[in-house]
């Protein structure tokens, strides 16, 4: 029987929320994902479009998501039902299980960050392309990456375990502000490279209009963009159910997203100049879910020290981005379970936590499991970002309707939002949901 949770936690400030939040949004989307898929074609057209559908597509699904929490102050699970009714349980149901999937897989990422790292600290970096790409072949395969996922996710289970305030709120307040210092550190680093100018170039001047026209451009942008901003799959609905009434919705999603976009976009200011100045590109233009993990290390090798320190630094800075985007991902479904059963946060986190070490297993041994994962996701996240939409515009709008009148926007601001939320966002997630499945389809042919 679904229990309430008498005494429901909230974040203790504004600023508490917003780093918790830009914590989940920025993970290995923007220091992995970003620079992969980036990589793989489109070059300045992916950047625009995917800028394009954080502003006009992504920023009303996550005020809607907000909303939807903050207005039903339930766990993802419960909250669509206890807006829409029981028919509206699936959505419900489906925030509940995308996460466990993608967390699954998320850990195994995070166990070849951990790896790498320690490789590095311990045994320097590899002498050359091949010598990396054995390095990665050990580090992701056998026994190492099995451990690896398994610590990640009990690092992960003891933060989550510890609450929204002494966990959560606490660990993203001390790991943010370290995280922006970090990666600016190594973008004015990265500037310094003979590479750096041909870097930001390839990354963000290369436009051609074709690109714009390419089905897997767009799915990119759009996996993209919703992978990187933690939407679709109840995480903001999560974290939006902790936030006080007094808050205002879109400013605060407006901040979250730019700070997630900007980190994003620095991203590819490291890791561009690093793979033009070390002549990296061919490593990159077949690029694959380990180009990061081959190209980085095997690029720094050649300026001795210095290059070690810094790829010790940007693995560090992976692994700080991931473990405050795993927190989010395992928040969803203990929250979740909680509030259907009525259990001990403790007990929900290791339940949980063991189902997703299971399931991690086959992703963890066998790269075709993980790449498979990795391609649905997108597909879900924006499937679920087409149904909240739908649901706070069309279905219970009114509910949005108080969320934002609570907020205290102008009236303007207001009208815009709702007028996105129903007419121009779903049409356009829909689009780009049709092509992603179109391009899963395709590929899963050939
Ligand atoms: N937004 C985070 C990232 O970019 O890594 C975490 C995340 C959320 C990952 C949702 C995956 C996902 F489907």
């Amino acid at each position: 029987m679904e229990s309430k949770i008498s005494q429901r936690e909230q974040w203790t400030s504004k600023l508490g929320f917003i780093l918790a939040a830009a914590g989940s949004a920025i993970g290995l989307g923007n220091l992995w994902g970003f620079s992969y898929r980036a990589s793989q074609g489109g070059g300045a057209a992916f950047v625009l479009l995917y800028i394009f559908i954080v502003l006009i597509v992504c920023l009303p699904v996550f005020v809607a998501e907000m909303a939807l929490g903050r207005n039903s102050m339930k766990s993802p699970l419960f909250a669509p039902v206890e807006l829409g009714g029981t028919n509206w349980y699936p959505l419900g149901i489906l925030f509940f299980i995308a996460p466990i999937g993608i967390l699954s897989f998320y850990s195994v990422i995070m166990s070849w960050t951990a790896d790498t790292f320690f490789h590095i600290f311990f045994f320097g970096l590899p002498k050359d392309i091949s010598e990396a790409e054995n390095v990665f072949k050990s580090i992701s395969g056998g026994s190492s990456v099995l451990l690896g996922h398994l610590l990640s996710l009990v690092l992960t289970a003891m933060i989550v375990s510890s609450g929204i305030k002494k966990g959560i709120e606490k660990v993203t307040r001390y790991f943010m502000p370290i995280l922006f210092i970090i990666l600016l550190g190594l973008a004015i680093w990265a500037s310094t490279l003979s590479g750096a100018w041909e870097g930001y170039k390839t990354f963000l001047l290369k436009f051609d209009f074709a690109e714009l026209k390419n089905p897997q451009t767009i799915r990119n942008a759009f996996g993209q963009a919703f992978f990187s901003l933690s939407l679709g799959i109840g995480i903001m609905v999560a974290y939006a159910s902790y936030l006080s009434k007094k808050s205002n919705l879109p400013k605060l999603s407006f901040g979250v997203a730019t700070l997630d976009t900007l980190v994003g976009l620095i991203a590819g200011l490291i890791t561009f100049p690093i793979v033009l100045t070390f002549g990296l590109s061919d490593v990159i233009s077949e690029s694959t879910i380990g180009t990061l993990f081959i190209s980085i290390p095997s690029g720094l090798a050649s300026s001795g020290l210095a290059g070690r320190i810094v790829a010790i630094v940007f693995f560090g800075l992976v692994f700080i981005a991931a473990i405050t985007s795993s927190v989010s991902l395992l928040e969803v479904p203990v929250s979740s379970l909680m509030d259907k059963f009525g259990y001990q946060r403790i007990k929900s986190v290791w339940i949980i936590t063991l189902l997703i070490f299971i399931l991690g297993i086959p992703p963890a041994l066998n790269g075709g499991v993980l790449e498979t994962l990795i391609s649905l996701t997108d597909v879900l996240l924006i499937f679920g970002g087409f149904l909240v939409t739908f649901f706070m515009g069309w279905v219970v709008p009114r509910r949005l309707d108080s969320e934002l009148d609570d907020s205290k926007v102008g009236t303007k601001t207001v009208r815009y939002l709702k007028f996105m939320m129903r007419w121009v966002a779903p049409p356009i997630i829909a689009f780009g949901l049709l092509i992603s499945i179109f391009e899963l389809l395709k590929g899963w042919i050939n």
